[in-house]
């Protein structure tokens, strides 16, 4: 098992509250521009936090489900956003939550907190519940950040940066040989806080 620390999560969003703003990522929108592109209807959003990356998606006439490890941030979701969305509370490890196929998947930096076995849970769980034209899009640090290199080394590019919290730092060949075989077709670059990798898979296609 991993190190998912519901517990650091929890105290994040109650210490730090909205701490992310209600403006949604620059992933968010560039994947929300793809989706409406794509008519996308049905979203899954592994890591949804309190919901500011998941408005432009309704607002866009898709209905969002979400998981979410830290109860407080459900609550503040449902306070900001309403009870339209389903959100599970658990952890993406016990996924699937649902029996529901999704035509859209958007995991914003969510994946490089695992480690590499629960990495791969999580890509296929994900591709497991796309429909057959569906599309899944995840968010990653990469190796580019000023953060990659400081605290403990703990396995290959991943590092303890804060107390019990472990990040894996993407490249194109890590990320090439984790989502290779989960329909991977297009690795960009976006910068949020930090540089991140915006990779984009299709269901089917090899
Ligand atoms: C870096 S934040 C991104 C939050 C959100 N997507 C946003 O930007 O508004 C990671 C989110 O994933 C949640 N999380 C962390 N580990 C998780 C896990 N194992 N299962 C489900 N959610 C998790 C955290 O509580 C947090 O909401």
């Amino acid at each position: 098992m991993t190190n998912e620390k519901p517990e650091f999560w929890e105290s994040a969003f109650i210490n730090k509250q909205e701490m992310l703003g209600f403006e949604p990522s620059k992933s968010a929108i560039l994947t929300n521009d793809f989706f409406v592109q794509k008519s996308i209807k049905n979203i899954l959003i592994p890591g949804i936090g309190y919901g500011r990356n998941a408005q432009i998606f309704r607002d866009h006439e898709m209905a969002v489900t979400g998981i979410e490890i830290s109860k407080t941030a459900i609550d503040m979701a449902k306070k900001h956003y309403g009870t339209g969305m389903t959100i599970y509370h658990g952890s993406v490890i016990d996924m699937p939550f649902d029996k529901h196929q999704y035509n859209g998947i958007f995991c914003y930096a969510l994946i490089h907190l695992l480690d590499a076995n629960d990495r791969k849970k999580l890509i296929s769980d994900c591709y497991n519940q796309l429909t057959d034209d569906g599309y899944m899009i995840f968010t990653a640090i990469s190796k580019e950040a000023s953060t990659y290199g400081q605290g403990k080394l703990v396995s290959k590019d991943r590092y303890e940066i804060f107390d019990g919290i472990k990040m894996f730092f993407y490249d194109r060949e890590s990320i090439n040989t984790e989502f290779g075989k989960a329909g991977l077709f297009e690795i960009t670059e976006v910068t949020e806080n930090y540089p991140f990798f915006l990779i984009k898979c299709r269901k089917g296609h090899q």
